[in-house]
């Protein structure tokens, strides 16, 4: 898998999941734009490519800012003449934000929610278009979740999100498929990222997670970029409208018995 002369925005490439998607298009040979809010992290991951010999550069971008948003994405065929691959990967809590019941969520946080995880998608899909249909190609994934097929306790909003993110991604891929333009979705499980707060380094609390997940460990943040770099990809090129499931088998499993049992 190459991405040589090919180019990607990558929003939320500062940390985790998108950092991992950066870094590995880089290493193929691709040029990325890491489009996040972390300026300084943007930059981190950007210095890395380079020094690896890679080409990459940072733009400090809120993809909740229409007009930030078009520009990081307008800044790829500016600075390296195409826009390949869009991955609309970018979230965060709202502040202070603790698991909450539908009762009790703040209009704020359900707003915020909304905007982060759902609006950025949209519109980071409708600037893509113009260049993309030019070319005449174009691959665009954008990171739901396994909380977009299933429900959790206490985050009904991004539930929403992610669900969302899943039907109009399908949307997309149905109206821009006839243009060579495709869009899927990586639903990730449960990855070892900041994402997942302090509850992810707490040992008793990861090996309850654990006990649930056929492969016996969280995800790393490369087994998701792996994901997403096949669907970048032309390997990928009769894949669209999908939802692609890499969660170690968690919703592979009814829950029944409730403990995985480990056998040597
Ligand atoms: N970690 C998990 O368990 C998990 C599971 C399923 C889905 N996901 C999804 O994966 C994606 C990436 O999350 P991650 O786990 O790598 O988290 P992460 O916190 O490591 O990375 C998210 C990045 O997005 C950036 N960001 C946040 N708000 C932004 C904004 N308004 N504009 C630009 N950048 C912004 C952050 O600064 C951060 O660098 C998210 O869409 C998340 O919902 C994560």
């Amino acid at each position: 898998m190459r991405f040589d002369g090919k180019t990607a925005v990558v929003t939320g490439g500062g940390s985790g999941i998108g950092r991992a998607t950066a870094i590995g298009f880089a290493q193929r040979g691709g040029a990325v734009v890491i489009a996040e809010f972390n300026e300084q992290a943007a930059h981190k991951v950007a210095a890395e490519i380079t020094a690896a010999g890679g080409k990459a550069i940072a733009v400090r971008t809120d993809v909740t800012r229409p007009a930030e948003l078009e520009a990081a994405i307008n800044l790829a065929r500016e600075r390296f003449g195409r826009l390949d691959f869009l991955h609309n990967n970018a979230f965060a809590m709202p502040p202070r934000w603790r698991p909450t019941r539908l009762g009790e969520i703040r209009d704020e946080a359900w707003e915020h929610t909304l905007n982060v995880g759902l609006t950025a998608c949209f519109r980071g899909m409708k600037y893509a278009v113009p260049i993309m249909r030019e070319q005449k190609s174009g691959a665009i994934v954008n990171t739901a979740s396994i909380s977009g097929i299933q429900a959790d306790y206490g985050v009904a909003a991004y539930n929403t999100i992610k669900a969302g993110l899943i039907n109009l991604t399908r949307a997309f891929a149905i109206e821009y498929g006839p243009i060579g333009i495709r869009a899927n979705c990586v639903c990730p499980g449960v990855i070892d990222t900041p994402l997942i707060g302090p509850g992810g380094q707490d040992p008793e609390l990861r090996k309850r997670i654990e006990s649930k997940i056929p492969l016996g460990r969280l995800g790393r943040p490369e087994d998701i970029a792996n994901v997403v770099l096949f669907l970048a990809s032309d390997l990928a090129a009769f894949v669209t409208g999908a939802a692609y499931v890499a969660d170690g088998g968690q919703t592979a499993h009814t829950g029944i018995p409730p403990i995985i049992p480990t056998e040597g």
